[in-house]
């Protein structure tokens, strides 16, 4: 099988095609059906930097077990703290050490354009595990693979983005992502943390969009409700924060005319936008959507890593 991703770095969903995207979803669901020994030996004897300078919990532990899943090992590490980074080591420095260590690198970092960055100096493949507020194409990655699992397909669906649209960088990512896609997009936010004109700009001429305030003016029309949390750590100023503090929460209340099958995801972590209550309904996929995470990204970093990939 001949594979688009051998080698490549992955910084923005945009560098991928809706082919790309695709035959990465159906790598995924290869990698599954595979006899463990099979599993095993995609990465087997290759290593993984894993460097986080913020904050994480599913993206580099869903990394870290997709290269343990697929034969791997991993080094790296979850707090810049611990690295020579607060002795005043340069990204570029570290990056230039680091890739003699391993074959491929997860980067995440609190500035936007690092990753971008980091694989300009890097020989070895990087992956931009979330930049600032600019994108987390892996997240898009795994949201697309949810939707496309979970409902049979993308194409033809209303899909609805609510919260902070401003700061959210898996917003970015997913929207460059369904761009690829026959879909209609509600940008549902408090008018403060309305979407950037940057991603409104690349979404022109492509797919649908239309900016709401209230979730409860579009629910009936809706296949999938992505909710994201309000990016606090992100704003330049607290007052600003306090301002949209709690301004919206998902009940089974907020669900009661939506379409039997609507899926409700968020990337996680949730924090109040959505009601612990909703759990426990049919349309809650948000934890099934982080444990695709790691199979998501372990075909990405099978692809990565061989140029020829069982069929
Ligand atoms: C997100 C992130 O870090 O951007 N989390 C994740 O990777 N699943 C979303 C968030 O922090 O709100």
């Amino acid at each position: 099988m001949s594979n688009p991703f051998y080698n490549r770095d992955v910084i923005s969903v945009k560098d991928f095609s809706r082919d790309e995207l695709l035959g990465l979803f159906k790598t995924t669901d290869l990698i599954c059906e595979l006899p463990t020994e099979d599993r095993l030996r995609l990465c087997r004897g290759r290593i993984l930097a894993s460097l986080f300078y913020e904050p994480s919990t599913r993206t580099r532990l869903s990394f870290e077990a997709a290269m343990m899943w697929t034969g791997g090992t991993v080094i790296g590490f979850a707090d810049p703290q611990v690295s020579s980074a607060v002795k005043g080591e340069k990204l570029a420095d570290t990056i230039r050490v680091v890739e003699g260590y391993a074959d491929l690198i997860v980067l995440r970092h609190p500035l936007e354009g690092a990753a971008r960055f980091a694989a300009s100096v890097s020989t070895k493949p990087v992956i931009n595990g979330g930049s600032g507020s600019e994108e987390h194409p892996t997240q898009a990655m795994l949201d697309l693979y949810t939707i496309y699992r979970e409902a049979g397909g993308i194409d033809g669906l209303n899909i609805g983005v609510l919260g902070d649209l401003k700061y959210g960088r898996t917003v970015y990512s997913l929207l460059y992502g369904l761009a690829n896609f026959r879909v209609v997009v509600y940008l549902i936010s408090p008018p403060m943390l309305k979407i950037r004109p940057e991603a409104l700009y690349e979404l022109h001429g492509r797919i649908r969009v239309e900016e709401l305030e209230r979730v409860e003016d579009c629910i009936e029309a809706l296949d999938v409700l992505y909710v994201t949390r309000i990016q606090k750590e992100r704003f330049p100023d607290p007052r600003e924060y306090e301002q949209v503090r709690g301004s919206y929460r998902i009940t089974l209340n907020t669900l009661k005319k939506a379409k039997g099958r609507l899926l409700l995801m968020h990337p996680l972590p949730r924090v109040d936008e959505i009601s612990p209550e909703v759990d426990s309904s049919p349309h809650a996929v948000y934890f099934k959507q982080a444990h695709y995470g790691k199979i998501v990204r372990a075909a990405l970093l099978a692809m990565i890593l061989n140029e020829d990939l069982p069929s």
